[in-house]
């Protein structure tokens, strides 16, 4: 089974970014563990980060017929992106929404997720781990 994960803006500047709300783990940690995971769980496993809204549509479009299922945290446009979303519909390809922190219990704003209308399942609050249950979810319902 082969899963796009793919993280939007900022999302490299994982432990350098508001530690006390996303965490210090780096960046590298999650690529560390996004590797492990495909290893323990025979999973061929592809992280893709970007900080423009049109590459990440360019991705998406590029994973039709090539990958079984998506993990995306669009980070800040979870909230404002029509255009991931719409992406996400065009290919149809199973996904999952990840977000480090717990978007429910901050900003007025971050309470909408354009993607999430589109995603199966939302896993938020639990910091990198989230995106290893989001693999594991997508595994056990499409491996
Ligand atoms: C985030 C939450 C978003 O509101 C924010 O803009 C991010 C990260 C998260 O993972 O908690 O950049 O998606």
């Amino acid at each position: 089974m082969k899963i796009l994960v793919i993280n939007g803006p900022n999302i490299n500047m994982l432990g350098i970014r508001e530690p006390g709300i996303y965490g210090k783990n780096t960046f590298a940690d999650l690529l560390a563990l996004l590797e492990q995971t495909a290893k323990e769980e025979f999973l061929t496993i592809e992280q893709y980060q970007s900080n423009h809204e049109g590459d990440i549509v360019d991705k998406i479009q590029a994973a039709y017929g090539n990958f079984d299922g998506i993990v995306i945290n669009p980070a800040a446009y979870t909230h404002t992106s029509v255009a991931i979303l719409d992406a996400l519909k065009a290919v149809s390809i199973p996904a999952v929404e990840v977000h480090i922190s717990d978007v429910d219990a901050r900003e007025a704003f971050r309470q909408i997720s354009y993607a999430g209308l589109y995603c199966e399942k939302t896993i938020k609050g639990l910091g990198l781990k989230g995106y290893r249950q989001a693999i594991l979810y997508l595994k056990e319902k499409y491996a």
